[in-house]
C-alpha cells in the first residue's frame, strides 16, 4: 500500500470505529505485540490530546487512566485528564494526585510543534522523551512498562541507552500504522527497575565487600553497586554505567587509594 493510501485507510478506520486519532491503531498494534498494558493496569499517558491512546488504554485496562497534555482533552468516560506541560517539574504533583498511587504503565506520544528544521525538531522530541522518562522514573511501580515516541536523529541511541538503564529490557520499534515516510520510532522499556542510583550518577562510595566475580561491591540504600577493579576498604568516585535487576554496575573514576 502507498503511504498516502495507508494514511487515508487508517484515518477512515479511526472515524468508523469512533477513535479520535489514527494513532489509536499504533497503540493497539504495539500492545498486541508487547503486552505493555494489561487488564486492570493504571496507565499514565503523556501528550495525550486529542485522546486516541486514552481511549485504547481505557479499553484494554479498564483501570485508572490519566492523560496529560498542553491542550484540553474532551472528556472520556472513566479517564482523568490534566492540562499541563509534561516538562514542568510542578506537573509531577498533579500527576501523582490524579493517579493516587503508582502507575503500571507510562505511555508518551508527545510531539513538538514541527518547525521543519530537522535538527531542532529532533532535539525537542528528545527533550520531551527525557521528560517522559523522568516522570516514569517517579511514578512507575517496579516491574512497570514504558512506551515513548521519539523522532530519529543523532541523540536517539543515547536516549535508548538511558531507557535501557532503567528497565530490564529496552528496544526500539516502528509499527506498521506509522506512515512509512515518517521518522518516528517508539522506544519500549519493560520491567522498570527502581533503584536509588541512576545511570550517569557520580558518587563517592566505599567498597564494603567482594562479589562472586571478584568485583568490589558498594551499597547505596541497600542496593549493590559492583565496581570492577576495586577492593574492600577502597573509597572511590564511581560513575554508574548500567542498572540491572537488583544491582548497578559502576566504573571507578579515581585511582584507588592503596592501603599503606
Ligand atoms: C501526536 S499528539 C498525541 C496523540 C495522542 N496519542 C492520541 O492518540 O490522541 C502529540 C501531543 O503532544 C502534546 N505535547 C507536546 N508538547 C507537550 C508538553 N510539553 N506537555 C504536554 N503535552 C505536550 C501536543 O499538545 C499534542 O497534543
Amino acid at each position: 500500500m502507498m503511504a498516502r493510501e495507508r494514511k487515508d485507510y487508517f484515518y477512515r478506520k479511526a472515524k468508523a470505529e469512533g477513535y479520535r486519532a489514527r494513532s489509536a491503531f499504533k497503540l493497539q498494534q504495539i500492545n498486541k505485540r508487547f503486552r505493555l498494558i494489561r487488564r486492570g493496569d493504571a496507565v499514565l499517558d503523556l501528550g495525550a490530546a486529542p485522546g486516541g491512546w486514552l481511549q485504547v488504554a481505557k479499553e484494554i485496562s479498564g483501570g485508572r487512566v490519566v492523560g496529560v497534555d498542553l491542550q484540553a482533552i474532551e472528556p472520556i468516560d472513566g479517564v482523568t485528564t490534566i492540562k499541563a506541560d509534561i516538562t514542568a517539574p510542578e506537573t509531577l504533583e498533579l500527576i501523582t494526585d490524579a493517579l493516587g498511587g503508582k502507575a503500571d504503565v507510562v505511555i508518551c506520544d508527545a510531539a513538538p510543534n514541527l518547525s521543519g528544521n530537522w535538527t531542532l525538531d529532533h532535539a525537542r522530541s528528545i527533550d520531551l522523551s527525557r521528560s517522559a522518562l523522568r516522570v516514569a522514573g517517579e511514578v512507575l511501580r517496579p516491574g512497570g512498562n514504558f512506551l515513548v515516541k521519539v523522532f530519529q536523529g543523532d541523540a536517539f541511541l543515547d536516549y535508548l541507552s538511558e531507557v535501557r538503564g532503567n528497565f530490564r529490557r529496552a528496544q526500539s520499534h516502528s509499527p506498521a500504522a506509522s506512515r512509512k515516510e515518517s521518522a518516528e520510532m517508539y522506544v519500549i522499556g519493560q520491567g522498570f527497575v527502581s533503584s536509588p542510583v541512576k545511570v550517569g550518577d557520580v558518587l563517592e562510595l566505599e567498597i564494603v565487600s567482594v562479589g562472586k566475580s571478584g568485583d568490589g561491591v558498594a551499597e547505596v540504600e541497600g542496593f549493590n553497586v559492583f565496581v570492577p577493579g576495586t577492593a574492600v576498604g577502597d573509597r572511590v568516585q564511581v560513575r554508574i554505567r548500567s542498572i540491572r535487576s537488583g544491582h548497578a554496575v559502576g566504573a571507578a573514576e579515581m585511582p584507588r587509594a592503596e592501603p599503606e
